[in-house]
């Protein structure tokens, strides 16, 4: 009989090697490497069938029937999900340690129990008394949630099992789950996937919609959920800053529904309560007298919401000048202070640069480069922006500004919130125009966007008056 071998996995990326090393070859991690011992190969112990039997091919036109879809009652996140939960689909949902996502899966399973529905509540993390007590913090001790604490797969599989299939099942976390025929320990490659892959099935055969809770991990000790990111329905990311009380939850991957759709909730006293107007909560304590803040007008998924770019350029006493960025892309970052450089001769190279985007939110799209740019001349210049003006649009490596899509929206999103002016480039325009209630301004490239800037002089004098007296 062939010797039970074993492989050495990466706990952070999943690479495989043949022997132990310090550091992964794949992800760079240090002392990721552990070693799992090999699960059974599909299909061990059945004979191979010499041929393989014949199946029908079918054409692309059918009539299947739209699934139905379960909705929650939260409106921010059946937007998410694409209008619902589908029966029978497997949901991922990432997040940090400690952002809220036991909480948000609680208060939804409650939502679904009031409405009728057999949801079943598994933790691997707390206990029985916790899960009462986070239940009794949010006013939810009354909801029919069925609950368990359990971390054994097939204790768990054999439960479900039982009686009518439950119509939502959340495993809270799938990184807590076992199983005993899997060798290596808890929380690694191999326990993770073959967890995700027995839930997954169920879901399948069963017609349960199961919510996978994932821990993102950073160091390495357990193994993250983007492992089974590819087995799952749907992916939503729970994100924000713990220091902040805004959370976003975000689809990443949906086979039923949209992506890059969010759902903004804030974290209260009594749990997450949804935001139904996220913009004027983004601007709320915005201070716009300060050069170095601009206003950008963004699209998340299908829904335009106004953020604050703030930065900070100020002289560097380092020998290598510091970029630090909180919510946007570092080198995005790098791009527009080249092109500032070269052709605009604004030259940060001696400044230490800070990029902050105000609540918390991570913002992805590249027509924030304009704000961005604007921004950080407003900061270096001392010049602030004018306060009811909001800017979009993505900038060229050749130092033009290119249009992007939905401009419209953008604008009518910034004129319920009572901005009256928009920078925006100028291929917008013909979009742009139908919208008659705001002064738009299109600079044609970025050395004309930064002379804009410069044009709001308020502020350089009196920085310069202070500067001479102290
Ligand atoms: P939790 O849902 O346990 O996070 P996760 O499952 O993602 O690890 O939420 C943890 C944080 O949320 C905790 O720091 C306390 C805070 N919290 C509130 O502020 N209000 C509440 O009503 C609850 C239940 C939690
Ligand atoms: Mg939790």
């Amino acid at each position: 009989m062939a010797k039970p071998s074993s492989t050495f996995v990466c706990q952070a990326c999943g690479a495989v090697t043949p022997r132990w090393v310090g550091r992964c070859d794949n992800c760079g991690g240090w002392n990721t490497i552990v070693e799992e011992g090999t699960a059974a190969p599909l299909g061990s112990g059945v004979r191979p069938r010499a041929r393989g039997r014949s199946i029908e091919l079918v054409g692309l036109k059918g009539t299947t029937p739209t699934p139905p879809r379960l909705l929650s009652g939260i409106a921010e996140l059946d937007r998410v999900t694409g209008g619902g939960l589908v029966p029978g689909s497997a949901v991922l949902i990432g997040g940090d340690p400690g952002i809220g996502k036991s909480t948000l899966i609680l208060q939804a399973l409650a939502r679904h129990a009031l409405k009728g529905e057999r949801v079943v509540y598994v933790s691997g993390e707390e206990a029985v008394a916790q899960v009462r007590l986070r239940a009794e913090r949010l006013g939810l001790s009354d909801a029919p949630v069925l609950l368990a604490a359990e971390t054994n797969l097939n204790d768990i599989l054999a439960t479900l099992s039982e009686g009518p299939p439950p119509a939502i099942v959340a495993i809270d976390s799938v990184q807590t789950i076992w199983s005993p025929e899997i060798e290596s320990a808890p929380g690694s490659v191999s326990q993770l996937r073959a967890g995700a892959e027995a839930l997954v099935r169920f879901a399948k055969t069963k017609g349960t919609t199961i919510l996978m809770i994932g821990h993102v991990t950073k160091d390495g000790q357990i193994a993250g959920p983007r492992l089974i990111e590819h087995m799952v329905d749907a992916v939503l990311y729970f994100e924000g800053d713990r220091g902040h009380r805004f959370r976003i939850l975000r689809a990443v991957k949906n086979r039923f529904g949209p992506t890059d759709e969010i759902g903004v909730f804030e974290m209260a006293d009594s749990g997450l309560a949804e935001v139904e107007n996220p913009s004027g909560l983004f601007l709320g304590d915005r201070d716009t007298a300060t050069p170095g803040a601009a206003v950008f007008a963004g699209i998340e998924g299908t829904r335009p919401l106004l953020v604050e770019v703030q930065t900070l350029v100020s002289p560097s006493t380092l020998g290598t000048a510091r970029r630090a960025v909180v919510g946007w892309d570092g080198s995005r970052l790098a791009m527009t202070l080249a092109v500032l450089d070269t052709h605009c001769g604004v030259s940060l190279g001696g400044y230490d640069v800070y990029l902050n985007v105000a609540g918390g939110l991570r913002v992805r799209e590249p027509a924030a480069d304009i704000a961005v740019a604007a921004a950080l001349v407003s900061s270096f210049t001392g010049c602030p922006l004018p306060p009811e003006c909001v800017l979009f649009g993505e900038i060229s490596l050749s130092g033009s500004l290119r249009s992007v899509a939905q401009g419209e929206a953008r604008l009518k999103e910034a004129a319920k919130l009572g901005f009256k002016t928009a920078v925006v480039p100028p291929g917008a325009i013909s979009e742009v125009k139908k919208n008659s209630s705001m002064s738009i301004h299109t600079p044609k490239s970025l050395i004309e966007l930064v002379r804009w800037v410069q044009s709001f002089e308020r502020n350089k004098l009196v920085r310069a008056t202070v500067a001479a007296t102290s």
